[in-house]
């Protein structure tokens, strides 16, 4: 089918409540589907629950209830936390629908009829918390390599997907589809996995006797589906009979997936679409992991974070928005109710916010409430044009489209606040409430209010109900989700004419020093902030800038810092051997980094960071789309040599 846009997020277990992993990665296929609905795609957008295998039936047991049971009451806390956020999923499958248990039954029938499913006796060692064998080599310490838990010898005979004979299939289609597997380096990671080690087969059974909750294999009743297979074919099933057309979805657009089930998807499922004889998705997509204020989010910590609750407390739009820009799709985050109370007020109540409330009171002001024509001929302002300009398909919409496919969601909100700063700038800079050219002004007041109706636009995948608002208040009596972006997208669509409405602030600002009584550290950081601003001003003597000492170093080894995301352990000779730790692991490698010629401050106060101690500083720059770059001197200058 062309034209079509299918998106799937993991189907999340029955075995607890959802949490901000899971808003996570199905608000990212939302953002996907409401903007590829607004290009006039047919959409399919998937989500659901996965409720069968170990973790459930524990979890049922726990409860004092059957699997089932337990399963039909956890899956309305998914249902009811989409609703809330706002997710347009067109379907939501669970894995305990007949039709589904069909498909995957048919599956394994035809593959266990050709040959691609054997029957072994195996002896290996099990970890029950996750339902996984590992053989003796993968064990650390006698204990699971992944949760580290103990391990139990097993022996039975089990039914095997003959997975290792794709090995090769499966670099190859890795290595011609460069966006098989995003990001780059989760692809790099597989690759590496898949060249430096024999792929085994895939034990894909569990005897009655040990499990009695999943899909009966259907040529052996005396054991059911192992999980993982039962639940990858969702994919596949969902579409199939959750669909209200007859459209051959597959194969899918994307998978969304967090990074730590990246082989389930990128290695079975891959293989088992070989086996089956189905394309392979488009994009397999693995994103980061969020801590919470520093450390990891878990049950025991206390510290799991409900997203209805800050949804509630927050507004559902200031939740999609944060948890998009804070961080790059790919990387891990740091979650802090504080960090997202400050971009409320600065991003969406300042920036904004802001701008509708000024540009609506202007227009109320000085033309009545109706917005006025604009007058071509007095298009004569540099920064006029410029706003204007972005709006040309080849600008805003050619990147904003670029970075969406690229899965860049925080580079495009960059980019639209870029646009919005330039908006306010522009008002800044032509003074509308000095103006006496009535052309003029109209003309002021037409550009700000028509760049807010196509930004609104750009908005609404991410912030739906806000965007709706916004252009409510413009007086556009219509939801944005009816519109096509090409035609809709396009310079001029505003009429004069139009009475605006101006009503509640988009977003209300959030007083930081009652809410998070944090008084003094937030004076501090204002005291710090105005000593800067006032330095901004004053200009340091030469003798200021001399006390600093910068050298050319040369960057010997690196390594990460444990427990870090953010930090790295650099060697650097600058005549001397030091150590310098930076918070760049989330910009460089330390392959990119090792040899590198640096800048470094080389007579900084000794520090420690995360306990390591560091000895000076590496110069760096960060563009206002927060890309970084280090510095490195333009011609090969030897190490130790001093900076003047
Ligand atoms: N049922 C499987 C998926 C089967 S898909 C065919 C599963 N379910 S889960 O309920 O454990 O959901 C996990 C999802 O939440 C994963 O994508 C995982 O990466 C994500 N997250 C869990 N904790 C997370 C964070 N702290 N941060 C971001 N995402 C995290 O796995």
């Amino acid at each position: 089918m062309q034209n079509k846009f299918y998106i799937t997020t993991p189907i999340y277990y029955v075995n607890d409540v959802p949490h901000i992993g899971h808003a996570y990665t199905t608000i990212a296929a939302d953002i996907l589907a409401r903007y590829n609905r607004l290009k006039g795609k047919k959409v399919f957008f998937l989500t659901g629950t996965d409720e069968h295998g170990q973790k459930v039936d524990k979890a049922a047991g726990e409860r004092g209830k059957s699997p089932k049971e337990h399963a039909d009451l956890l899956v309305e806390n998914f249902r009811e936390l989409w609703v809330k956020l706002n997710i347009s999923n067109d379907a939501f499958i669970r894995t305990t629908d007949k039709e589904h248990k069909d498909i995957v039954q048919a599956v394994l029938q035809e593959l266990w009829d050709r040959g691609e499913i054997e029957k072994r006796s195996y002896s290996g060692w099990y970890c029950t918390p996750d339902e996984r064998f590992w053989t003796e080599k993968d064990l650390v310490d006698g204990n699971c390599p992944e949760c580290k838990r103990p391990v139990e010898q097993i022996q039975e005979e089990n039914y095997f997907f003959l997975m290792s004979k794709y090995q090769d299939r499966l670099i190859k289609h890795i290595e011609d589809n460069p966006t098989y597997i995003m990001p780059e380096t989760r692809k790099n990671e597989v690759l590496g996995f898949l060249k430096n080690n024999e792929l085994g087969d895939l034990c894909i059974s569990r005897p009655k006797s040990r499990l009695s909750w999943g899909v009966d294999l259907p040529f052996d009743k005396d054991f059911v589906t192992y999980v993982w297979f039962d639940a990858l074919l969702n994919y596949y099933s969902g579409p199939a009979y959750l669909s209200d057309t007859d459209k051959p979805w597959w194969p899918a657009d994307h998978h969304l997936v967090g990074k730590d089930i990246l082989t389930t998807h990128a290695v079975y499922w891959s293989t088992m679409l070989m086996a089956r004889g189905w394309e392979l998705p488009e994009n397999i997509f693995a994103h980061g992991w969020w801590t919470i204020e520093g450390q990891k989010m878990s049950k025991s910590l206390g510290n799991v974070i409900d997203p209805a609750k800050v949804a509630e407390e927050y507004g559902v739009d200031a939740f999609r928005y944060f948890i998009f820009r804070e961080v790059p799709f790919g990387l891990d985050g740091d979650f802090s109710e504080e960090a997202m109370a400050r971009r409320i007020n600065t991003d969406l109540a300042n920036d904004i916010g802001n701008l509708l409330s000024r540009t609506l009171t202007m227009i109320q002001k000085y033309r009545d409430g109706k917005v006025p024509s604009p007058v071509a001929a007095k298009d004569r302002d540099d920064l006029e044009k410029k706003i204007k300009a972005w709006f040309d398909e080849t600008a805003l919409p050619a990147s904003y489209d670029d970075f969406l496919a690229k899965l860049q969601f925080n580079h495009t909100l960059t980019r639209l606040w870029k646009v919005m700063a330039e908006m306010n700038e522009f008002i800044a800079s032509s003074v509308p409430w000095k103006e006496t050219d009535e052309e003029t002004l109209s003309n002021i007041l037409y550009v700000l209010a028509e760049s807010l109706r196509i930004l609104g636009i750009y908005l609404y995948p991410f912030m739906p109900d806000t965007a709706n608002k916004l252009w409510n208040q413009l007086g556009i009596d219509m939801d944005i989700a009816d519109i096509n972006i090409e035609e809709a997208g396009k310079w001029g669509g505003l009429e004069p004419g139009t009475e605006v409405k101006k009503g509640d602030p988009l977003f209300p600002r959030i007083d930081l020093k009652k809410k998070f009584k944090k008084e003094k550290k937030l004076e501090e950081k204002t005291e710090q902030k105005k000593e800067t601003e006032k330095s901004e001003d004053n200009l340091i003597s030469i003798n200021d800038f001399a006390k600093v000492q910068l050298k050319i170093g040369k960057v010997l080894e690196v390594e990460p810092v444990a427990k870090s995301n953010k930090l790295l352990r650099i060697q650097v000779d600058t005549g001397e051997k030091r150590q310098i730790v930076a918070g760049i692991a989330k910009a460089y490698t330390p392959e990119e980094l090792t040899g590198k010629k640096v800048v470094v401050v080389t007579n900084l106060k000794p520090a420690k960071l995360m306990g390591v101690e560091s000895n000076g500083m590496l110069l760096a720059a960060t563009d206002s789309e927060g890309v970084l770059s280090i510095l490195t001197p333009e011609k090969d200058v030897e190490q130790g040599a001093l900076i003047r």
